[in-house]
């Protein structure tokens, strides 16, 4: 389901856009990307992190915005031959309304633009609304790594969609 548009601006003004529309991230959303990785996120990525992506060349960061607000995002790079989703959050209070499945399917026409690269990710394995959002972008189970999570020693689910998980160098 997506977001409506239902406001307006008052008699004589614009309406306001309440549709979400996806764009490159700023320095400038750095605080509200925080904002949302900490309220969803049991160990988010540091300001600095946030930061030291945007500065990146290869890399795939957009945000979502409905009016002004930043309500979600999504940080890809590119890691030798791969895409490897990051971190992708929305933010709780827009959940279920399609905001994920748009960034997502941003990320992935934006990734396809540069290159025809697979795509990979690592999920929390109790994780079922990502796993599932990914499930229906065609991203299949390929591993587990033991104890990947530093707060509470779970599990990652490794998830790929298209490419070869063996032609992957360890290089960026
Ligand atoms: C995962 C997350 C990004 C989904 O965002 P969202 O905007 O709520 O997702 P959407 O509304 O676009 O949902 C798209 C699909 O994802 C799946 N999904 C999303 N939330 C779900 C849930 N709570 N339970 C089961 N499936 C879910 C469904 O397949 C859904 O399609 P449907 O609504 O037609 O059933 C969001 O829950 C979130 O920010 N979670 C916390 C951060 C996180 O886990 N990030 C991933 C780290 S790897």
């Amino acid at each position: 389901m997506m977001a409506r548009v239902t406001g307006h601006g008052g008699r004589g003004k614009a309406p306001v856009e309440h549709r979400p529309r996806i764009r490159a991230m700023r320095m400038t959303d750095v605080a509200h990307v925080h904002a949302i990785d900490s309220a969803v996120s049991a160990i988010p990525w540091p300001r600095h992190m946030l930061h030291a992506e945007l500065g990146k060349s290869g890399t795939i960061d957009i945000v979502c915005v409905i009016g002004n607000e930043v309500v979600g995002f999504v940080l890809a790079s590119r890691y030798a031959d791969v895409w490897h989703v990051l971190n992708v959050g929305v933010r709780p209070d827009h959940w279920r309304r399609g905001i994920g499945r748009l960034l997502m399917a941003e990320a992935i026409t934006r990734g396809d633009t540069v290159a025809n690269l697979g795509y990979t990710l690592e999920v929390r394995v109790s994780n079922t609304p990502a796993i599932a959002l990914y499930r229906t972008f065609g991203f299949i189970d390929r591993g587990v790594r033991p104890g990947y999570y530093s707060d509470n020693n779970e599990d990652a689910l490794i998830m790929w969609r298209g490419g070869d998980p063996d032609d992957v160098g360890d290089g960026r």
